[in-house]
């Protein structure tokens, strides 16, 4: 797994997943763009981490779900490094809210970040690389979710359930191009989206006791997963999701 030489953009890639998405693939070689909107400070301590594995880096802020600041986000990502190679649409949030008491402001806000962001930056990615030509990898980090509800977050499923066929179909359009786009869908995760439950212990016991390998993932362990997606031994995957969720979606009482 080398992808040296490659430039990869991740956004929401100072917290959380994206985070170790950002390390593991610039560990695998890769240039790096760092796509975030707070925590400035977080974002210049990674980048120092990906220039000690000996990349190159940018951070750029940039709230993905404005179609003009994602525009600038590969402006500056091309600036950079020329080309890029692999788009991780990674940013997201969820309001752990049901049907009955979302507002339209948190409809709103979760689809822009979560949808809208991956819709408009699989455009233009998948735009760059067919002017720069050789193909390319998008991915989209979606969930469980995409497929299987959870009740009291329903704006969140619903996003994830668009990236499903965001996926599958610009997946299918795209592959005369050599595009390729995945969609990876973690289980639970230990990350600041899910920080009420990981802090809760009681919480956290029920969860990890609903999962077969029983225990929620490191982000670590999602990382891995997009490293492989990005690289040559992924070349037969396009327009589908990668589950990797210790087995949560098929978990069953037994009884
Ligand atoms: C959600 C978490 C949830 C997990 C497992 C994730 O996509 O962000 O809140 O705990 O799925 O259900």
């Amino acid at each position: 797994m080398n992808l040296k030489g490659k430039t990869a953009i991740v956004t929401g890639g100072n917290s959380g997943i994206g985070l170790a998405i950002v390390l593991e693939l610039a560990r695998q070689g890769a240039n790096i763009v760092i796509d975030y909107l707070v925590h400035p400070e977080a974002t210049e301590e990674l980048e120092e981490q990906v220039r000690a594995l000996g990349n190159c880096v940018i951070g750029v802020r940039a709230d993905v779900s404005k179609v003009s600041e994602l525009q600038s986000l590969f402006a500056q990502a091309v600036e950079a490094f020329d080309h890029v190679d692999i788009m991780v649409n990674n940013a997201g949030v969820e309001t752990r809210t049901s049907i009955l008491d979302t507002t339209e402001e948190q409809y709103d806000r979760v689809l822009a970040i979560n949808l809208k962001s991956a819709f408009f930056g699989t455009q233009l990615a998948a735009q760059q690389m067919i002017k720069q030509g050789g193909g390319g990898r998008i991915i989209n980090i979606s969930s469980v979710h995409e497929d299987w509800p959870m009740p009291g977050n329903t704006a969140y499923c619903l996003s994830k359930g668009g990236m499903r066929m965001l996926t599958r179909t610009a997946g299918v359009e795209l592959a005369p191009h050599g595009i390729l786009v995945v969609g990876v869908g973690p289980g639970a995760v230990s990350t600041p989206i899910n920080s009420v439950t990981m802090s809760d212990e009681a919480l956290l016991k029920r969860l990890d006791a609903s999962i077969p390998l029983g225990r929620v993932a490191k982000p670590e362990e999602i990382a891995n997963l997009v490293a492989f997606l990005a690289s040559d031994g992924a070349s037969y995957l396009t327009a589908t999701t990668v589950f990797a969720d210790g087995g949560i979606m098929q978990s069953s009482p037994g009884l």
